[in-house]
């Protein structure tokens, strides 16, 4: 399938940024196709909130977009790149394994209505 042309964008609301979106848009239409954002916390950066448009998927736009917030997470002084998911999304751990990333042991205890 053709990779189709895109330009991705960072929006930065302040100068210290701690919330950076990423916007991917089709070059053809100008139309978002897909977004995220890195969540910076001390030297450690966080890839949130990650989408790609159904009708492009599979052709290397979530892959492009990785790396390119990758490469600004690096070129602002961050030394660990995290990326994250619901155990049960296969489609984001396919993603991640291919992009060589080190899968991480996690917890977590429900917040219960009636407990604590
Ligand atoms: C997960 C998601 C972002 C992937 O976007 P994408 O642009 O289609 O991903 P890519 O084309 O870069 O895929 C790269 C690799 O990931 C894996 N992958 C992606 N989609 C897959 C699918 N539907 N089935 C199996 N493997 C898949 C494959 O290994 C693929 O490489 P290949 O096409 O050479 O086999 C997209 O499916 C999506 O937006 N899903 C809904 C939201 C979501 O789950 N977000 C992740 C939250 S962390």
């Amino acid at each position: 399938m053709v990779k189709p042309n895109i330009t991705i964008m960072d929006i930065i609301f302040n100068k210290k940024p701690k919330q950076i979106f990423f916007i991917v848009t089709n070059q053809d239409m100008f139309q978002p196709i897909g977004y995220c954002y890195l969540n910076i916390v001390g030297d450690q950066a966080y890839l949130r909130g990650l989408w790609v448009d159904e009708e492009f998927r599979r052709r290397k736009i979530a892959t492009r977009l990785i790396n390119r917030v990758r490469r600004y997470a690096k070129n602002i002084g961050c030394t660990n790149f995290l990326v994250d998911t619901h155990p049960k999304n296969e489609l984001a751990k396919s993603l991640f394994r291919k992009m060589g990333y080190m899968e991480l042991v996690k917890f977590q205890k429900e917040l219960a209505v009636n407990g604590d």
